[in-house]
């Protein structure tokens, strides 16, 4: 299996767990450290919404902890072909903060058909980084 299916079957794996009972729309991500590891995670949802948590923050939050800041591609899994799950607008920019150039992003539903594959940098042009806008 080549890298990328490897990391949207991680996330589709993870998307089982995903605790979404108020938007029934359970979602699973999954990060590539520039090392080659991946970290999963999915969306946690609250009865308070906005304390709501979604898939990709989970795996990058999963990521840091394990000391590692940089990641290279991330797999969304979630919705279908009429409701790809592409990542929120938070979440773009939680991924850009520890993204290296040219990271991938790739959404696939949970057949992991693909959905939508393309640069970070498409879905978050002129952002806002850690040293003002790159
Ligand atoms: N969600 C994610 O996990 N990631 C996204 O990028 C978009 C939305 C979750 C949040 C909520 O639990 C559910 O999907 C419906 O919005």
């Amino acid at each position: 299996m080549d890298a990328m299916s490897e990391l949207i079957a991680a996330a589709c794996a993870v998307r089982e767990r995903a605790y979404a009972p108020y938007s029934r729309f359970p979602v699973g991500a999954a990060v590539r450290a520039e090392d080659g590891s991946v970290f999963v995670g999915c969306n946690v949802e609250n009865a308070a919404s906005p304390e709501g948590l979604c898939a990709e923050a989970a795996a990058i939050a999963a990521m840091v902890a394990t000391g590692r800041q940089k990641l290279i591609a991330v797999a969304v899994v979630g919705g279908d072909a009429t409701r790809p799950c592409l990542p929120c607008g938070g979440c773009r920019q939680k991924m850009q903060e520890f993204a290296a150039p040219g990271t991938v992003v790739v959404v696939a539903d949970g057949n992991g058909r693909i959905l939508y594959e393309g640069l970070l940098s498409r879905l978050l042009p002129m952002p806002f980084g850690p040293g003002g806008e790159q």
